[in-house]
């Protein structure tokens, strides 16, 4: 069987174009997308992806800011950051960059952001919402994710989807975003019992655990789709996902490459995020303006 190689970042590209049409017609409205990420301590993946989401945003014709707080900061002082960005009209979304240093309570800070700012879908209102299936910001690897699936028209309902990984950033709400898609949903984690018995169950596997190729290639049922969330440094100091993809080429019916695949989608969903705060900050429908833009990209396309 030939395996399809979803393309997150030619998609992501897609996405990010639309997005900058659209901020451009913002514009018009006096209002510039103004995103603030706050970075706490020296963590190297987090410098990298917090660099990739300023250069994307920056393109997308958005205000960026990063606030780089040293890893001694206190909790008291992180939260007061974060309200007096609730406070500034200028900033449309806030992003606290995770893992933030084991001193302090994420949980806490994330509490304290105002829910229309929240990019990342976090907040307890954002969380209550894709829990429940409604609107509000969703955490952008799993809108990555589903979108992705969405651009490559592949329909998830009635499949059987398997998380590997329960995180709050993507097992849990990837879980709520497929069932609401009507994909049956199994999410494993560390004490799963019989890890690869279940993933050779899945029609959709998602691999979001974070250790480098740990879902062997066998472990795919032949014809499942496979989205690699992981990105992690290899021996060699390449990326490498949490899938073992050489073993699935020729099994599975799709895959996410790492890199290049959920990885750029999840920043094109922190970009749209974003827009869509700074849209609904003057009372405008998000969703109309990326309709717009995106006919619009698809005529120049044709
Ligand atoms: N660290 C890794 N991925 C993410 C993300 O999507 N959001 C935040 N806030 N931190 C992250």
């Amino acid at each position: 069987m030939d395996t399809q190689i979803l393309d997150g970042k030619a998609t992501a590209l897609t996405i990010r174009a639309e997005l900058a049409k659209a901020t451009a017609k913002l514009k018009a409205h006096n209002v510039k997308p103004g995103l603030v990420v706050i970075l706490v301590g020296e963590d190297p993946a987090s410098q990298i992806y917090v660099r990739n989401k300023d250069r994307a945003a920056s393109g997308a014709g958005f205000e960026v800011n990063t606030i780089r707080l040293p890893e001694t900061v206190s909790q008291q002082a992180l939260e007061a950051e974060v309200e007096k960005l609730n406070q500034d009209p200028k900033v449309h979304g806030i992003l606290v960059q995770l893992p933030l240093p084991g001193t302090l309570n994420a949980g806490a800070v994330v509490d304290c952001l105002d829910p229309a700012k929240d990019v990342d879908g976090l907040s307890p209102r954002s969380v209550a919402a894709w829990t429940l299936g409604r609107p509000g910001h969703k955490p952008c690897t799993p809108a990555g994710c589903i979108e992705l699936l969405d651009r490559y028209s592949i329909d998830i309902s009635g499949l059987h989807m398997v998380i590997v990984g329960r995180s709050m950033l993507v097992g849990k709400p990837l879980a709520a975003l497929a069932m609401a898609r009507n994909a049956t949903v199994t999410v494993c984690h560390s004490r799963t019992q019989d890890l690869a018995g279940h993933c050779r169950q899945a029609d959709v596997l998602v691999a979001a655990v974070g250790r480098a190729k740990l879902i062997q290639g066998d472990w795919v049922r032949s014809g499942a789709i496979v989205l690699d969330v992981g990105i992690n440094r290899g021996e060699d100091g390449k990326l490498v996902g949490d899938a073992d993809q050489a073993g699935m080429m020729g099994r599975a019916r799709a895959l996410t490459p790492v890199p290049g695949g959920i990885g750029p989608m999840t920043i094109a969903m922190l970009i749209r995020n974003t827009f869509c705060c700074a849209a609904r900050s003057v009372g405008l429908d998000p969703e109309v303006l990326l309709a717009e833009a995106a006919a619009c990209t698809e005529g120049a396309e044709a």
